[in-house]
């Protein structure tokens, strides 16, 4: 850092580097390798940190994987273009056949599933919402269509003498014993337009993280970062999470039908017909920033059940739980959730690129979208080409990748759960599944250590703890950030057994001194 740079003022997001800066993890890496970053200290050493944090899940790989960067020099050395729109593409095309032959093997379901291109996790939900809200408005405008050619059939009947209004029909649409059909008409016409002018609802878990842009916002259920943006879009109401019935129950109240009127038997008839108001259910399959929850297979099965019976599309965010960290490709081939759209992104970048797919399978996909949707970097040579080779290391050698990521992630959960076992006043519970793993922390309300107390009141204990475990182990860690006294672990798949142990050393320091309530837990290195 030249001495000018060092005092011009930070303009980059300030506030959170003080935050950073208070915690003492506020260091510039300067190099990374696999589950290693390195800074440089005062004395112009390089100094090794072990990197838990994963790039927030990113880095499945680790970084700068050697094949991942290969895939880089040899996009540049022959020149690819990254920005050719609206051209022939085979990388978008493979990345999506591959996905398929994925899907196939994980689900074993034929059915084809289309991919639409985005450039972060948050967009490619957003990507899922516009697309099922796209195919809910056209399931609206076929219902509307068809209660119109009800309707003129209604009126012809009346007006020919074919058919008459029961005195019953007149009185539940409020209207008068000498009102005509087209007086009916106009009623149902009003009650239907009124119906079609709300906004969707989408359906979602409490606890769930969907991204932060102004449609995925209202999925995240963090009061938080959401209620501010409240009015920028469509709301979604949050289901209990799992709680049996409570996802049928959440389905059938927001239950709407709208009248129609019928010509049957020389009378006419008002019959009530269901409204699509739900765009869509969307749900992390292991909730990430929720703190590491996993969805259990039986209320899988309830979502589904529950969606195909209301005709309401079904996204699974595999944005953190995918791309093999669990031991298969997607977490929720676990416990058999086969869903109409799945949305992939983190890791499929390979660590480098930046880079997100929606998926939709071919029974729910509207080919119009294409025509609707569009986004400058979406689908660029260059993250293609980088989703392509890191799909092809993941497959390799029979899913090699996926059998390491099961392997450490089993070494690191039976270390992380013998830590709970000899720490059960610390650690309330190790949970997750593969690399996806959090272990919460027991409250600090009570803590004899002030800042502990206030870092509790505050929601922002585990950044206390991730502080520590820099500090003072050269360890990187973050709580989950809507269930903050849950340190999340999400190493790449090469997490080997020294790394184990270190961080494994570094927990148990972190319990001894939080058991004897010792201030050196907040002592700068
Ligand atoms: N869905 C899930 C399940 C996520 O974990 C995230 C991001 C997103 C969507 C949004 O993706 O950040 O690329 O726009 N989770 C980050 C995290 C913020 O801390 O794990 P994005």
């Amino acid at each position: 850092m030249t001495t000018t740079e060092s005092h011009a003022p930070e303009l980059a997001e300030p506030q959170m580097l003080g935050f950073l800066a208070q915690l003492g993890i506020d260091v510039e890496f300067i190099r990374a390798e696999g589950d290693t970053l390195f800074y440089r200290d005062g004395a112009g050493e390089d100094v090794p940190v072990l990197d838990v944090a994963g790039g927030y899940g990113a880095l499945i790989l680790g970084h700068n994987h050697p094949e991942i960067v290969d895939a880089a020099r040899d996009f540049f050395a022959a020149g690819r273009p990254v920005l050719a729109q609206a051209s022939r593409q085979s990388d978008p095309t493979l990345v999506a056949r591959l996905l398929n032959d994925i899907l196939r093997r994980e689900f074993g379901d034929p059915e084809p599933y289309y991919a639409v291109f985005a450039n972060s996790g948050a967009e490619g939900v957003e990507v899922a919402m516009k697309h099922a809200e796209f195919a809910r408005v056209l399931r609206v405008q076929d219902l509307l269509t068809e209660i119109e050619t009800h309707l003129a059939a209604v009126v012809e009947a009346v007006d020919s003498g074919a058919a008459r209004v029961p005195e019953e029909v007149l009185r539940r649409l409020g209207a008068e014993p000498g009102d005509g059909p087209g007086i009916l008409a106009d009623r149902v016409r009003a009650a239907v337009a009124q119906q079609a002018a709300q906004p969707p609802v989408f359906l979602t878990f409490a606890g769930s993280f969907h991204g932060k842009l102004a449609g995925s916002i209202q999925l995240t259920h963090n009061a938080g970062f959401r209620v501010p943006f409240a009015g920028l879009a469509a709301s979604a109401r949050f289901v209990a999470f799992e709680q049996p019935g409570a996802v049928a129950e959440a389905v059938e109240a927001e239950g709407v039908d709208v009248p129609d009127l019928l010509v049957e038997g020389g009378e006419i008839r008002l019959v009530q017909r269901p409204f699509p108001t739900v765009a869509a259910f969307v749900l992390e399959v292991i909730q990430g920033e929720g703190g590491i929850r996993m969805v259990s297979a039986p209320i899988a099965a309830e979502v589904r059940a529950a969606a195909d019976a209301a005709g309401i599309p079904v996204v699974v965010d595999e944005i953190q739980s995918g791309m093999g960290r669990t031991g298969a490709f997607f977490a929720s081939s676990h416990i058999g959730l086969r869903a109409d759209y799945f949305v992939l992104a983190k890791g499929l970048g390979g660590g480098i690129a930046k880079t997100a797919v929606t998926l939709i399978r071919e029974s729910c996909y509207r080919p119009d979208f294409e025509l609707l949707h569009s986004s400058t970097f979406a689908r660029d040579g260059f993250s293609t080409a980088l989703a392509l080779r890191t799909l092809r290391v993941l497959e390799a050698d029979g899913g090699a990748v996926y059998r390491l990521a099961a392997r450490a992630g089993e070494r690191l959960r039976t270390t992380l759960e013998k830590v709970r076992a000899d720490f059960p006043d610390v650690v309330a519970e190790v949970r997750g599944r593969g690399l996806m793993l959090g272990v919460e922390f027991r409250d600090q309300s009570t803590s004899p250590l002030p800042p502990l107390r206030e870092a509790t009141a505050n929601g922002i204990l585990g950044y206390l703890f991730s502080g520590y475990l820099f500090r003072a182990h050269r360890i990187r860690t973050f709580p989950t950030a809507s269930a903050v006294s849950t340190l999340r672990l999400e190493p790449s798949v090469y997490f080997g057994d020294e790394a184990v142990a270190e961080l494994d050393g570094a927990l148990r320091a972190l319990c001894s001194l939080l058991r004897t309530g010792d201030p050196r837990l907040f002592e700068t290195a």
